[in-house]
């Protein structure tokens, strides 16, 4: 039987610029109605006049597909009117810690110091969209990081936090505890542990940020979100990087799963038993936490088995070379 989705959201994504942004944006607008979409370019997203541009970029991108594209704010410290200015043209601000990952130089250094911003988010009901890792052991980052979402959380208690790409039965357990706040969990996350990434011969291509974690973590965020938890919201963290980029000394972290992820989610939830909790998790759990409506639209899935090609362009995608049992039949929307 067919699986018919309304208006599916992809709420973490990169979509790049330039060639890699024509390449990448059609395969979302192909599978999503919209996206949350990540301010680290190489001159990050820091600027109203940026967000809007950017935007243009990608509707372009996405040609005559109908794909809204929920552009965030990187975190700088911010004053009172370019929030408000920028409120109704963005859906968040997204904090990275500087350095930790891709095009990050420009994050914070010093946590100390946000909490002016932070209040203003509150203030201004903006979410906070966060890379949730500290600079310590690579495994034990995000847990260490909890502290962090911690202080969020209890200083600022009206602030809607998101902890993005959440990877541990730690942060699991941590949601339990604090109600106003959401996260957003990978199709890879979901799939694989660090001994796919480098048990084995290393895998460039799963290699990400935050790192592929325990069989045991791996499984608590599967229970989380096969189980319909309602502050789970689905985020690819498609990260695209060409081939020389991924595969020399000095991998970039990114795991390009925007091709597949639609399929692959249908592939997991029916597998698992439990495909009627999969339209909360990829789009009414957003819906309801960031408030948005996206325009009618729905797209179906049929149980037809398809190889996932070794390339796409420069860029190899996640589950290469491998069968999914579902495939995107068709869209419809609004605008076609
Ligand atoms: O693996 C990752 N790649 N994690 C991130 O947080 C950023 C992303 C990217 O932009 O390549
Ligand atoms: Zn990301």
């Amino acid at each position: 039987m067919d699986l018919t989705l309304d208006t599916p959201l992809d709420m973490h994504l990169h979509l790049r610029q330039g060639e890699m942004l024509d390449l990448v944006a059609p395969f979302s607008a192909a599978q999503f109605a919209g996206g949350a979409v990540m301010p680290n370019l190489v001159q990050p997203v820091d600027s109203l006049e940026r967000v809007r541009a950017y935007r243009a970029a990608i509707a372009a991108a996405c040609g005559t597909a109908a794909f809204v594209p929920y552009m965030t704010l990187f975190f700088r410290d911010y004053d009172r009117r370019e929030l408000a200015e920028a409120k109704d043209e963005i859906i968040g601000v997204k904090l990275y810690p500087a350095g930790i990952t891709t095009q990050s130089e420009a994050g914070v250094r010093d946590f100390d110091r946000i909490g002016a911003t932070v209040a203003l988010l509150e203030e201004l009901d903006i979410p906070l969209l966060v890379h949730g890792e500290t600079g310590g052991f690579v495994m034990e980052r995000e847990q260490e990081f909890l502290a962090v979402y911690r202080w969020l959380a209890e200083t600022f208690p009206r602030l809607r936090l998101v902890m993005e790409h959440i990877t541990t039965a730690a942060a699991i357990d941590f949601l339990e505890r604090f109600d106003r706040v959401a996260a957003t969990v990978t199709l890879h996350h979901l799939l694989i542990t660090l001994d796919d990434v480098a048990g084995g011969l290393l895998r460039p291509d799963l290699f990400c940020k935050p790192i592929a974690k325990t069989p045991r973590d791996r499984d608590a965020l599967r229970r989380a979100v096969l189980s319909g938890h309602p502050r789970l919201m689905f985020g690819s963290d498609s990260a695209p990087h060409p081939r020389h980029k991924k595969e020399c000394l000095g991998c970039a972290a990114g795991v390009f799963s925007a091709p597949v992820a639609l399929p692959a989610l249908a592939e997991l939830f029916v597998e698992a038993g439990c495909p009627e909790h999969l339209p909360a998790f990829v789009s009414a759990n957003a819906r309801r936490f960031y408030r948005i409506e996206p325009p009618a639209g729905t797209v179906c899935l049929e149980p037809v088995a398809w190889l996932v090609p070794e390339r796409y362009g420069e860029v190899t995608p996640f589950l290469a070379g491998k069968t999914i049992g579902w495939r995107v039949k068709a869209a419809h929307s609004a605008r076609f």
